[in-house]
């Protein structure tokens, strides 16, 4: 039955009557901004919207190398930040410091402030977007996509906290992360730094991860917290061709229902910054969409802190997108939408940049007033971070960094994230006097399952990794012994004109080998790599990897197969063949040891994908797909959804049933809330933790319906024989979806609730 009735709401989400972000500073700090800004002058006002490398004012030899250790050029120093006004430094000049480089480092850009040779702190910006990436020894979590297959909430904001933990310890404030754009498109090269397909699944953690990094005390930073920036505003992960940086095309309707929602999430969650989408979306770049970053973002949202564009990207609204004529007119372009900040990092870009900027507040292209309004945004963060704050904090404020309790922390993500997709006949967990061959490319190497952006850009640099963590072979090693562990490469991964390439390697060596033990331990997937370093031209997994697997099943030796992978790659035609497999996504640095401690048993896979995961190249499917692809019984009957494996999956080596699926009513009206209960048991023989998950579809509406959509999820955890009834509540807003324009509407009729395949209805009236 279709209903007539058609309740269109106005947005709450973007209505600016309630629009209210928890990050807010006080009367009396809005007015010692007021006075700041009074006393600059425009080029330093121009200054504080300007963020360089560190690179910039490094200094090098005759032949241009940098002086090591890494030092400043007092000349480049004084020039960027006292005679541009400089207001902000990032990143780190392809090293990872050690805590002591740090400190050689940061007190100066800190003491240019203290001793009044600038007016205004520097605020220093890092992608420490795994843990402190850039800092010798820091806890190492897994990517992003792996914290999102924990579907744990502590466990997110636990990753904040510790993050934010070291990132003070090593004199940082300001980090550039979480990525909260949504993993819909698997092609694209930073899949593994979003939180995966599902809105409500990303909201959900990074809200979390807001909180671990900025901390529970409102908009004032204490000294264990620092700046979250959210990244990358909005539809950079969604490029049609799937390469970094090329255009996206998103109907408003998704525009509404999954793309913004993550944002909206973490703003009101308090995020004080945000940096833009460098591509374009629906033909209008990221850093001249006024719609997107001052009337939705600012005004109907009431986001009161900075946003920062990313690497560059001013430039190229002349150079790439073709609207500016000129550098200047990008300039005044891009501040005009709304961007605060521009990361312009080298030099001359930024003298350029700042020349131009006041050139164009003089002759009225910019006016003074958005200019002051970029600043004193800037400035918000700079006092909520507790810059202008001229206590020093000791070494000894920080006793935990890199400590055994971080480490445990960063360990349980990882264990929680690794997620079973096959376990034939229960092959797994392996007995630990298995003879064990551990093969292929990503099974002996820590930087694979860190993954880039560890201890450098791309992650491929060894020489900064972590001491004593284990890769995959050492940990496997470590359970059976290293008598009763084999090792061969079986297959190397490198590239080749800039694309990732692969070749088998020592294949005798792998066959004997594989001959004397009893189970393959197969690794495969990607190098590390991010931005367009990363693009790939398809999904299907390397040939030579392909081939390995196919190897090894000829071997007759039962086959585990690993998955380290940045994105999911089509490996269909090998799945039959592995008795087990493994997605270990990158896991960080203690994914070598949780992955060894789940093949042998030490702990239960809890795991559940994040995503759809691909059966075929070229077909990509979501797990929210409309009704209509979905026609199993029906005339024509074809069911078009037909993934590897469906997002929210993930094995257990115990049994989980469910049961008694209760809703508090059967009839729900436009203020009611709705009551949920199901019981789960551990019917298995071990302990483990489940991950219950919420689903509501509308059965019939004014345009074709999804399946269904995730709406609640619960980590739980059971011992054997142990039962627990899990309570949710849903509310009006839970059954909302976008109308073709991208407003979201409400209508009555009836919904549909499943959990684990249990389903049950009732109307809303
Ligand atoms: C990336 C951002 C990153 C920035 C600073 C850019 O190339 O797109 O995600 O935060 O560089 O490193």
């Amino acid at each position: 039955m279709k209903r007539s009735v058609l309740i269109t709401l106005l947005l709450l989400a973007q209505s600016s009557v309630f629009a209210q972000s928890l990050f807010q500073l006080n009367e009396k700090t809005e007015k010692e901004i007021d006075e700041i800004i009074a006393e600059l002058t425009l080029v330093q006002k121009v200054g504080q919207t300007c963020q360089i490398t560190l690179d910039a004012i490094l200094a090098r030899d005759e032949a241009g190398n940098l002086l090591e250790p890494i030092q400043f050029d007092p000349a480049k120093f004084n020039e960027a930040l006292c005679d541009y006004g400089v207001g902000s430094i990032l990143n780190v000049s392809s090293h990872t410091l050690t805590l002591e480089e740090w400190n050689g480092l940061l007190p100066k850009v800190n003491n240019a402030f203290l001793n009044k040779k600038i007016p205004v702190p520097i605020i220093y910006g890092i992608d420490a977007i795994h843990g402190v990436n850039y800092t010798v020894g820091a806890t190492l979590f897994p990517q992003e996509i792996g914290l999102a297959a924990t579907w744990n909430n502590e466990l997110a904001l636990r990753f904040g906290e510790i993050t934010a933990y070291e990132m003070r310890k090593t004199g940082l404030r300001w980090n550039f992360s979480p990525v909260l754009d949504l993993g819909r498109q698997p092609l694209w090269s930073r899949y593994f730094e979003t939180l995966g397909e599902d809105p409500y699944l990303a909201g959900q953690l990074s809200e979390q991860i807001i909180l671990g990094y900025q901390g529970k005390t409102g908009s004032y930073l204490d000294n264990y917290h620092v700046a979250a920036c959210l990244k990358h505003f909005v539809g950079y992960s969604m490029p049609q061709s799937g390469r970094d940086r090329t255009p996206a095309w998103i109907p408003k309707k998704f525009m509404t229902e999954l793309y913004l929602p993550p944002f909206k999430k973490a703003i009101d969650a308090g995020a004080m910054t945000l940096m833009i989408n460098s591509g374009d979306l629906n033909a209008v770049p990221g850093h001249a969409n006024k719609a997107l970053l001052t009337d939705l973002l600012k005004d109907q949202w009431g986001f009161q802190g900075f946003t920062v564009s990313d690497w560059e990207d001013f430039i190229m609204l002349e150079t790439v997108h073709d609207l500016a004529n000129s550098p200047s007119e990008a300039i005044a372009m891009a501040i005009n939408a709304g961007v605060d900040m521009s990361m312009v990092p080298n030099a001359p870009q930024y003298k350029t940049y700042c020349e131009l900027l006041v050139t164009c507040v003089e002759n009225g292209d910019v006016s003074i007033e958005r200019l002051n309004d970029a600043v004193r945004r800037i400035l918000r963060v700079k006092m909520a971070t507790g810059l202008y704050d001229k206590k020093t904090y000791k070494e000894t404020d920080y006793p935990l960094f890199a400590s055994e309790e971080f480490k445990k922390s960063a360990k349980q993500s990882a264990l929680e994230s690794i997620t079973l997709l096959k376990n034939e006949e229960n092959i797994l967990p392996l007995a630990k006097n298995t003879r064990v061959l551990v093969a292929g490319p990503t099974s002996n190497n820590l930087t694979y399952i860190n993954g880039a952006w560890t201890h450098t850009w791309q992650g491929v640099d060894t020489s900064y990794n972590t001491k004593d963590c284990e890769t995959i072979h050492s940990a496997i090693a470590e359970k059976v012994g290293a008598q009763n562990c084999e090792f061969a490469q079986g297959a190397r991964l490198f590239f080749t004109d800039g694309w990732e390439d692969a070749t088998l390697t020592d294949t005798a060596d792998f066959k004997t080998k594989a001959a004397k033990s009893d189970v393959i331990v197969l690794c495969i997937g990607e190098l590390p790599a991010t931005e367009k370093p990363g693009d790939i031209r398809s999904l299907r997994m390397l040939n030579a990897q392909i081939e390995l697997a196919k190897m090894a099943y000829r071997t007759g030796k039962p086959v585990v197969l690993v998955l380290v992978e940045a994105r999911p790659r089509v490996i269909h035609e090998i799945v039959d063949g592995a008795e087990a497999i493994f997605q270990t996504y990158l896991p960080g640095d203690y994914g070598g040891s949780a992955l060894a401690d789940l093949l042998f048993g030490d702990a239960n896979p809890s795991g559940k994908l994040p995503y759809s995961y691909p059966k075929y190249d070229g077909v990509i499917e979501y797990y929210d797909r409309p009704k209509s692809v979905d026609r199993s019984g029906k005339s024509n009957a074809f069911d078009a959804f037909d993934p590897e494996w469906e997002f929210g999956f993930g094995m257990s080596y115990t049994e989980f049933s469910y049961s008694n699926l209760k809703l508090n009513k059967t009839e729900m009206t436009q203020s009611d809330e709705l009551e949920i209960s199901i019981d789960v048991t551990n019917s298995g023989s071990r302990g483990g933790k489940e991950v219950v998950q919420v689903y509501l579809s509308d059965v019939k509406a004014s345009i074709v319906p999804n399946g269904k959509r995730l709406r609640r999820y619960e980590k739980i955890e059971l011992k054997p024989n142990e039962t627990k009834t899990v309570k949710f509540i849903l509310a009006k807003a839970d059954l909302q979806f976008s109308d073709v324009d991208g407003n979201w509407i409400i209508e009555p009729g009836t919904f549909q609730i499943e959990i684990s395949g249990i389903k049950s209805n009732f109307d809303l009236k």
